[in-house]
């Protein structure tokens, strides 16, 4: 396909034209978040509800993924991010800086696929996260000049030991999602009957023979378990143990590694700068990835088997389950629309960063920045000028401990 730079601009002003004509900012109730062609395919042609029905070129997306798709009466859209955490960043920003959309009371569904902890599910379960975890944001050396009392050659950055929380902290770690609004959507998801394969049942008896994989063995589920994101499409059982000691040390020993994909913390980033810029509601946000693999081999396998030869089995009915579960969500929340979502699920837990940037107080990492006021801190320049401001920063010793490593000081 041939892409036109101009045509896609004049399409976009064409499609302000309409919608100032119309006098309509389109205000969807959900936004399914895909990262790549098969993920949003598996929308297109459904019987519940037409998403291609519109076509929004929004300039800042992603080059292969130009378009946003609505139904007729805009109430679900569908966004294409591109893979990777800069694609995945920069296209979901972009829409929500755009002036078409008006997004504050929208529900975000994270609808991808992904590998899976032969501890925790198999191919074809359908996951829901509470943590996202940005885990190869570290040091690293490689394992083969790692020191011998090193587990892995992954290092949290500003230490020197593998099990102290970083003291480099970016801002972009962990992100805690609303649990409240997380088990309406795993309600939703279990109503739906997933799809299995004979391909997927013949992989998974692979790892029979492995104590702690019995969860490999059984029929795709529903499963409440988090998710690790990284650039890096890694395979083994060590990087899948290291990135899970990385899980438990960067959410205080709450999350549950699970998931593995190259997207979701970056997708949440920029969602959580909208909820800042008050354009998003980061309460709103589900974070659903299906399993199209395993995250490492069985012990009849080499990491590098799983690698290249274990990532067909579970993919068809990976992609399927994104479609099967997913529009269990988007038709449970647009149904419910009146009664339950439009006014919010409101969270008891914490929601945000690790920074504590929306408000509230994290409950893992070194504890909020702005002191669990968040937001209005973030926008009152007085403030903002204390977490810069190095003679309060020396006095605080948080503040100190979590700037120690800053090379802009
Ligand atoms: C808009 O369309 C969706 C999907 O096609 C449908 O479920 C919903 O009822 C419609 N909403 C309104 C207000 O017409
Ligand atoms: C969905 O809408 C598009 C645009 O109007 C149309 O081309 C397509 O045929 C529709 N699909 C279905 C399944 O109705
Ligand atoms: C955005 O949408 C919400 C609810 O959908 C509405 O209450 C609000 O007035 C809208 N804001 C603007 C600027 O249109
Ligand atoms: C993970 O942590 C456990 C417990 O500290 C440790 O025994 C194991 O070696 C670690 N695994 C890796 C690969 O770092
Ligand atoms: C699920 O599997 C059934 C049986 O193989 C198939 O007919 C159906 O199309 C699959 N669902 C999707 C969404 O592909
Ligand atoms: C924000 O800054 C103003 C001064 O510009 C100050 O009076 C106010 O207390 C600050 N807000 C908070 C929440 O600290
Ligand atoms: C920096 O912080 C100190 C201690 O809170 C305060 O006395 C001083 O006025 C601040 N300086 C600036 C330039 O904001």
């Amino acid at each position: 396909m041939r892409f036109s730079l101009s045509s896609a601009a004049s399409s976009s002003l064409l499609a302000l034209a309409l919608a100032t004509v119309a006098n309509a900012v389109v205000s969807p109730k959900v936004f399914i978040v895909d990262f790549y062609d098969d993920e949003q395919n598996i929308w297109h042609g459904i019987p519940e509800f037409n998403i291609t029905a519109r076509k929004i070129a929004l300039p800042g997306l992603s080059m292969q993924y130009p378009n946003i798709y609505c139904t007729a009466n805009y109430s679900i859209c569908q966004l294409v991010v591109g893979e990777g955490e800069i694609n995945a960043a920069l296209s979901t920003l972009a829409l929500v800086l755009s002036p078409l959309f008006n997004l504050t009371s929208t529900y975000w569904l994270l609808a991808g696929d992904a590998g899976i902890s032969p501890k925790v599910g198999t191919l074809g379960s359908v996951t829901f996260a509470q943590f996202a975890i940005q885990v190869a944001l570290q040091y690293e050396v490689d394992a083969r000049e790692k020191p011998d009392s090193f587990s892995t050659g992954y290092i949290p950055q500003g230490t020197d030991a593998l099990n102290t929380y970083p003291e480099y902290i970016y801002g972009t770690e962990v992100f805690e999602l609303n649990d409240a609004l997380r088990q309406k959507a795993i309600a939703f998801a279990k109503t739906a009957t997933l799809n299995d394969s004979t391909d997927a049942q013949t992989f998974r008896k692979l790892y029979a023979n492995d104590a702690g994989y019995a969860a490999a063995l059984g029929t795709p589920s529903v499963i409440a378990c988090d998710s690790a994101t990284s650039d890096v499409w890694w395979s083994g059982k060590l990087l899948g143990e290291a990135f899970e000691n990385t899980t438990n040390l960067f959410t205080n020993n709450q999350g549950l590694y699970c998931t593995t994909q190259q997207e979701d913390s970056a997708v949440l980033e920029a969602l959580l700068r909208g909820h800042i810029a008050k354009r998003v509601d980061f309460t709103r946000v589900i974070e659903m990835r299906t399993a199209s693999d395993f995250d490492r081999q069985s012990s009849s396998m080499s990491a590098t088997d799983n690698l290249f030869n274990g990532q067909d089995a579970g993919y068809e009915i990976a992609v399927q389950n994104i479609y099967v579960a997913g529009v269990k969500v988007v038709q449970g929340i647009v149904n419910g629309w009146s009664t339950t979502f439009a006014k919010g699920v409101k969270a008891s837990n914490y929601v945000g960063d690790v920074f504590g940037s929306i408000g509230g107080t994290p409950s893992f990492g070194p504890g909020s920045i702005f002191n669990g006021v968040g937001e209005t801190l973030v926008a009152n320049t007085t403030i903002a000028d204390a977490t810069t401001n190095k003679t309060a920063r020396s006095n605080s010793p948080a503040l100190r401990r979590r700037y120690a490593g800053s090379r802009a000081l």
